[in-house]
C-alpha cells in the first residue's frame, strides 16, 4: 500500500484517515533536510503546508512520488513545472481555510483601528495611557479589497456587516454572487488605492503580482490609511511599507505573510503601527480539520500507482 509523508503540521485525524484507508502515514514534521532526503525516495505521496517547499531537487529525489497534496491554497511553494515534467499530480484545498483567513483580516482591521497592540503593551508595562490611545471606527470607512476570490468575498460580507463601504478590484473576471453585486462596487486598481481608508490584499503570488504594491502604489493611498496583507509575501514591498509608516503616510499595517519566512531582519520590526503574525491565517482548529479532510480525500481519490507498481 502507498506511503505518504506528512511533512507539516496537520491534525491527528489526517493520520487516522490515511491509516483507515490502508496507507502508511509517516510523521515528517520533525525531519531535518537530510532526514527528508533520506525518506523522499521511498514515499508515494507527500502532504505539505507552506513550510515544506517542494523544490525541483526534492521532487527529483522522490523517485516514487505520484502526488503532492498541498493542505491549503498557495501553490507557490511547489515547483509545478518539475512536478508536471515527472507526471506528479498536485492537489490543494481552495476554500477550506477561507473563513479562518477572512476572520484574521477582520481582526487586523479592528485591531489597527483601535490601536490594540499599543493598548495591550502599555497595560503590560503597568501604564494607564488612555489619552494617547484614541482610535477610530471602521463603521462608515471604505475598505478596498484587492482580489475578489473566495477569501476576498468572505471579507466583504463581514466588512459590510460592520457598516463599512466595500470596493474591490480583481484583474480576472469575477462574479461576486450572494447579492454582493449590489452591496459592493468594482473599481479600477488605481481608484481602489486612492479611494479606500483600509486596503486588504487577496491575490495569489504570481509573476504578475510580485511587487504589486510598492512605493508608488502606497503613495497613491490616502494619508492615514491602513494596509493588511494576509495573502502572500512578495506581493507587498515590505521595506516601502516600513518607510510609509515612518513618514506617517500609512497609519498602520498588518502582515501575516512575508517575502522571507520565517521573517529575518526586517525594517517592519521597528516601524510604528505594525501588527505581525507568523503566517497563521489558516491556523484555526476548524480550518485545519476541513483542510485535512479535504486533502486526504483528494489524495486518495486521485491516487494512481505508477504502471507496474501496486
Ligand atoms: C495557504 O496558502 O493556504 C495559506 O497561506 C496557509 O498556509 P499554511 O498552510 O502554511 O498555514
Amino acid at each position: 500500500m502507498p506511503i505518504v509523508a506528512i511533512a507539516d503540521g496537520f491534525p491527528q485525524s489526517v493520520f487516522d484517515a490515511f491509516e483507515h484507508a490502508g496507507w502508511t502515514a509517516l510523521d515528517g514534521t520533525s525531519w531535518n533536510e537530510s532526514e527528508l532526503f533520506d525518506h523522499l525516495p521511498r514515499i508515494d505521496a507527500i502532504l505539505v503546508r507552506s513550510r515544506t517547499k517542494m523544490t525541483a531537487d526534492r521532487i527529483e529525489a522522490a523517485s516514487r512520488l505520484r502526488i503532492i497534496g498541498r493542505g491549503g491554497v498557495g501553490l507557490d511553494s511547489i515547483d509545478l513545472e518539475a512536478a508536471k515534467s515527472r507526471g506528479i499530480q498536485v492537489v490543494n484545498t481552495p476554500g477550506a481555510s477561507a473563513i479562518a483567513v477572512a476572520e484574521l483580516v477582520i481582526l487586523f482591521l479592528l485591531a489597527l483601528a483601535r490601536r490594540l497592540p499599543e493598548a495591550d503593551r502599555t497595560m503590560k508595562e503597568e501604564l494607564w495611557e488612555k489619552k494617547n490611545l484614541t482610535g477610530g471606527e471602521v463603521f462608515g470607512k471604505t475598505l478596498g479589497i484587492l482580489g475578489f476570490g473566495s477569501i476576498g468575498r468572505l471579507v466583504a460580507e463581514r466588512a459590510l456587516a460592520l457598516g463599512m463601504d466595500v470596493i474591490w478590484h480583481d484583474a480576472y473576471p469575477v462574479k461576486p454572487g450572494k447579492g454582493l453585486e449590489n452591496q459592493c462596487r468594482k473599481v479600477e486598481f488605481g481608484k481602489l488605492l486612492e479611494s479606500c481608508d483600509m486596503l486588504t490584499v487577496h491575490v495569489p503570488l504570481l509573476a504578475g503580482t510580485r511587487g504589486l504594491i510598492g512605493a508608488g502604489e502606497l503613495q497613491r493611498m490616502k494619508v492615514g490609511s491602513y494596509l493588511v496583507d494576509c495573502a502572500r509575501g512578495g506581493i507587498v514591498d515590505e521595506a516601502a511599507v516600513a518607510r510609509a509608516l515612518e513618514s506617517g503616510h500609512l497609519a498602520g499595517a498588518a502582515f501575516d505573510v512575508f517575502a522571507e519566512e520565517p521573517l529575518g531582519e526586517s525594517a517592519l520590526r521597528r516601524a510604528p503601527g505594525v501588527i505581525m503574525t507568523p503566517h497563521i491565517g489558516a491556523s484555526t482548529r476548524e480550518s485545519q480539520e476541513r483542510v485535512g479532510t479535504d486533502i486526504v480525500r483528494k489524495i486518495i481519490e486521485n491516487w494512481q500507482p505508477a504502471s507496474g507498481r501496486e
